[in-house]
């Protein structure tokens, strides 16, 4: 049975116009040879060559106008869709990664391919499909539940524009730092001043209500719901939806990934290369108290005691439609809690200074309280040659109007 991804990528290899043009010219073709040849049969066999094109281009337009209508699914149901087909295709992907690695290895003099291979160089490039074919039992895993959840039929995904590879590998990487032992390092640095701050305003969290736009995997959410808050993990990334669903319903210690086999630079030993991972170092016990909501944070109508932004805010085009936002998410009185970079995307309208973001906070409706700072790496290899440290800035604001 062909992989996925190849019935993926078949489907966007069918015929198209071009391929019809040329079989009316080999109906041409033929025609003239007939007529030459055999004039008294000229007439049936032009009608069943008629016949036959004829069906052939009805096929061709039923099959253009069903991939037409599975393609206008709501955006968000096809960006599910291509997420859940991007899953399934990380296997063939990452095995071409490597594929291509050998190949240009395999352009070296064979003196120094010996060489290399005398000191285990080899034996690292198949371990490393062995662990990526591991990692690719997992993402198969995650879409498989996903595909169950969400009821993603087979036609769906014959259809789907996988999401990139890389992105599915970053997924991996959140894994670990949400929800693995690898990832505690950088999680105690960034959530006790969140939790710190959150328990000190409500000592009783009964019924009270916290939202965490962009909340990625789903960890820092967890643990809010864990003290006993209502919690709404929003993200409008499937592939993050779809992983926090997944840790969510995992048993503890239940997968184990290579998340640091896709990198060669900076490895100190093969053994850091390919030293596993288990996740997720709780069980999760799914609890109606958190929820996770997919879709555009500024979109929720709903009001909220808390809302808590970790590695968030310089997701944005517009900073200042962003505070407004979180604004409006708050009941007067409600509490932000911010911590993170200010690390802006590709397209930001607007670029502030820290300085600029606490004059702008003021002026939008907020009492800026309490501020931090600290440094941390963001889903690192703790074993690499290499190592870069964000500057994070936290604060609490108070909605005042
Ligand atoms: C840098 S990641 C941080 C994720 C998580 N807070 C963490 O600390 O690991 C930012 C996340 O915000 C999500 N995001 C960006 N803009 C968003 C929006 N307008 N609404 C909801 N989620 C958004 C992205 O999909 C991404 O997963």
């Amino acid at each position: 049975m062909p992989s996925l991804a190849a019935r993926v990528n078949r489907s966007r290899e069918t015929a198209g116009p071009a391929e019809y043009v040329s079989r009316v010219c080999v109906v041409l073709v033929v025609y003239a040879a007939v007529a030459a040849y055999w004039p008294q049969h000229t007439r049936k066999v032009v009608s069943a060559v008629v016949f036959v094109l004829m069906a052939s281009i009805v096929r061709y337009f039923l099959q253009d106008t069903m991939k037409r209508v599975s393609r206008i699914a709501s955006p968000e149901r096809q960006s599910l869709v291509d997420t859940v087909a991007g899953l399934r295709a990380y296997g063939p992907e990452a095995r071409r990664a490597n594929t291509r690695r050998r190949t240009l290895f395999g352009t070296m003099g064979l003196r120094h391919q010996r060489l290399a291979r005398s000191i285990g160089y080899g034996s690292r490039l198949d371990e490393v499909d062995g662990a990526l074919r591991r990692n690719a039992d997992v993402a198969g895993r995650v879409a498989a539940a996903a595909e169950r959840r969400h009821h993603v039929a087979p036609g769906e995904l014959a259809n789907a524009a996988a999401v990139r590879h890389l992105r599915v590998v970053e997924l991996l990487k959140h894994f670990v730092r949400d929800w693995s032992a690898d990832g505690k390092v950088e999680r105690d640095i960034t959530f006790p001043p969140i939790l710190d701050a959150l328990t000190a305003e409500f000592p009783d969290p009964a019924g009270r209500r916290v939202l965490v736009p962009g909340a990625g995997v789903g960890r820092l959410a967890y643990e809010i719901c864990h003290r006993g808050f209502d919690t709404v993990a929003n993200e409008y990334s499937h592939l993050m939806l779809l992983g926090t669903e997944f840790v969510l319903h995992s048993a503890k210690d239940a997968h184990t990934i290579y998340p640091y086999v896709h990198t060669f630079s900076y490895q100190a030993a093969a053994d850091d290369q390919l030293r596993p991972v288990t996740f997720p170092d709780v069980a999760p016990e799914p609890e109606g108290r958190l929820r996770v909501v997919y879709g555009d944070f500024a979109e929720i109508a709903d009001e909220y005691d808390a809302v808590v932004t970790l590695f968030f805010i310089d997701t944005a085009a517009n900073m200042i439609q962003y505070i407004e936002a979180i604004h409006r998410l708050l009941r007067p009185g409600g509490l932000w809690i911010n911590f993170g970079p200010l690390k802006y995307g590709s397209a930001p309208k607007v670029e502030f200074t820290l300085e600029e973001v606490l004059a702008i906070v003021p002026k939008l409706g907020f009492d800026l309280e309490k501020r931090w700072s600290a440094q941390a790496e963001y889903t690192p290899d703790s074993e690499k040659l290499w190592h870069g440290f964000y500057g994070l800035e936290g604060w609490t604001a108070r909605r005042t109007t």
